[in-house]
């Protein structure tokens, strides 16, 4: 038996419910829409779902603007939606993920709004960054938004208010103690509506340092922190080692509180997973000691090239830095903010990837779509919604790529997603992407993803650390194998463009690619394709 808490080891599954399915043809998907695809979402094997917000916003951000935290935006459904939506799929024993986003508010919240009426020095104003501008009418310093853009928005009275992202996400004043205690009823309200834990947006960025102090090279910082970027290694770490705003040390006493609220539910085993981006690596284990959080992303395979060097050196560092505090760690190949795998290193190589992941130790997160094998939807300029293309004035396209809505049947688009207009086009060229043809082709991604997370239960949740077996790092050849074995799995990953040898035992259980061939004790493994065997 198994004794760990659900969410050690779990498989979680991440739904972008505007873009999930859309159960009233308005064209965006919406919480009765989820509920009515989770015996779907059970049908892959995973634990647990995530759910992207849902709240109450005008939707400036894919809705991580909020204006109520406390309540479902209509667009979505109400709060009866939401308790259902749960309640379904607790019956299917899977657990429920809400996505909290602490480090600002919408500039619709009542809180905002108030700020604004009440000016300069009221108290209304403390719960936000609001500071007056300099004698020559400048910001109060010269940070640049993540999505491009000054930090600062100015007001009708002079003052300017900071807000890390979009204009119409005004920065919280963590300093201030209603703030705090405004959260912790929010995460009381869901969890008594039965949510099982949280992803925490933005976890690193509550505390800001030196607000009004300039950064000596802020265009620098703002394209180190932006994934799309290309910079020279050294510089971007030695600017990330320079953030005013983000990983400063006062945020851990936050997460400390927040653990004491998570476990005061006992065993209804609370669990939170931090979105912290931080540098240094190391960095990130300190959100996952024992009395913080129970998790933080490890991000590192969304932007890893398909190479054994990086691959071994990101599994390696992610699970030695998390042993140091006792934690296990995360694994994720696609978002909503970033890229889909398929596009981003191609299709063959996401599903080699995929099934790497899969054996290792720890949490591995599944981005709706992602089991499909789904590329990144092309986009008209005109299709856009996301800020950070109207922020950046173009060079940055945004994330609306990777949260086209899901392909689920018929030959025609929008393949069943709804029966409206869907609020981003879905190309007619995803016509063997959808779930239907997916579970009608043993070959398809679908069915990789469901047997190797069927396989993966069986076998190896529990099955504690790995070994590594073959890496270059080990003397095999560059590039071509990166192999490990963890309880009685061997998997191998051919990472090359032709064929390679290897000398695994056991029984083939799954691959990736095309046949394994096994002639005089060796496995022969397709180009770009992972095998498991098992001993
Ligand atoms: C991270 C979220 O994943 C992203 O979608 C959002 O734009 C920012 N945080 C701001 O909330």
């Amino acid at each position: 038996m198994n004794s760990s808490p659900w969410w050690k080891e779990a498989t979680i599954y991440q739904i972008y419910p505007r873009s999930f399915f859309d159960s009233n043809g308005d064209g965006e998907g919406d919480l009765p829409g989820v509920t009515s695809k989770l015996d779907y979402v059970k049908s892959l094997g995973v634990d647990a779902i995530w759910l992207s917000p849902f709240y109450t916003s005008p939707n400036k951000d894919g809705g991580y603007d909020v204006a109520n935290p406390r309540d479902v935006d209509p667009r979505f459904g109400n709060l009866e939606d939401a308790k259902e939506l749960i309640a379904h799929a607790h019956q299917r024993d899977l657990r429920v993920i809400a996505d909290i986003v602490p480090n600002h508010f919408s500039d619709q919240h009542v809180w905002f709004q108030a700020a604004l009426k009440a000016g300069p020095g009221s108290k209304e104003r403390e719960r936000f960054h609001f500071y007056d501008a300099h004698a020559d009418g400048t910001p109060p310093n010269n940070w640049i938004s993540i999505f491009g853009g000054p930090s600062w928005t100015q007001v009708e009275d002079g003052q300017f208010y900071l807000h890390l992202f979009d204009s119409s996400q005004p920065d919280l004043n963590w300093e201030n103690p209603e703030v705090n205690a405004d959260f912790e009823k929010t995460l009381r309200f869901w969890i008594d509506l039965g949510v099982d834990g949280f992803r925490i947006d933005v976890a690193h960025g509550l505390i800001k340092e030196d607000v009004l102090t300039n950064h000596p090279d802020p265009q620098g910082l703002s394209d180190a922190l932006r994934l799309d970027v290309a910079m020279d290694f050294e510089k971007r770490n030695a600017l990330l080692l320079t953030v005013p705003f983000f990983d400063r040390q006062g945020v851990h006493e936050i997460y400390r509180k927040w653990r004491k609220l998570f476990d005061s539910y006992g065993e209804r085993n609370i669990m939170a997973v931090a979105e912290a981006w931080v540098h240094p690596p190391v960095n990130a284990t300190r959100y996952v000691r024992a009395d913080e959080l129970h998790q933080v992303f490890n991000f590192d395979l969304l932007t890893a090239e398909f190479n054994s060097d990086v691959l071994f050196d990101v599994v390696e560092r992610s699970i030695s830095l998390n042993a140091t505090v006792n934690a296990l760690p995360t694994w994720a190949l696609s978002n909503h903010d970033s890229p889909r795998v398929a596009s981003r290193i191609g299709d063959e190589q996401a599903r080699a990837l995929a099934l790497f992941v899969f054996g290792l130790p720890g949490s591995t997160y599944v981005f709706a779509g992602q089991e499909l094998g789904l590329p990144d939807g092309q986009l008209q300029d005109s299709d856009r919604q996301d800020p950070m293309f109207f922020r950046s004035n173009g060079p940055s396209k945004g994330r609306d790529g990777a949260r086209v809505p899901l392909p689920w049947s018929g030959d025609t688009t929008p393949f069943g997603f709804s029966t409206g207009k869907p609020w981003l086009p879905i190309s007619q060229s995803w016509k063997d992407f959808t779930v239907e043809h997916e579970l009608t082709d043993p070959k398809s991604s679908l069915h990789l993803y469901k047997n190797a997370l069927e396989l993966r239960k069986e076998f190896l949740v529990g099955a504690g650390g790995i070994t590594w077996l073959e890496s270059s790092r080990h003397g095999s050849k560059e590039d071509a194998l990166l192999s490990y074995s963890r309880g009685p799995i061997t998997v191998v990953m051919n990472l090359s463009d032709s064929v390679q040898e290897c000398d695994a035992a056991g029984k083939l259980l799954i691959v990736s690619g095309a046949n394994v061939d096994a002639r005089d004790g060796k496995k022969v493994i397709p180009a770009r394709s992972t095998a498991w065997f098992l001993t």
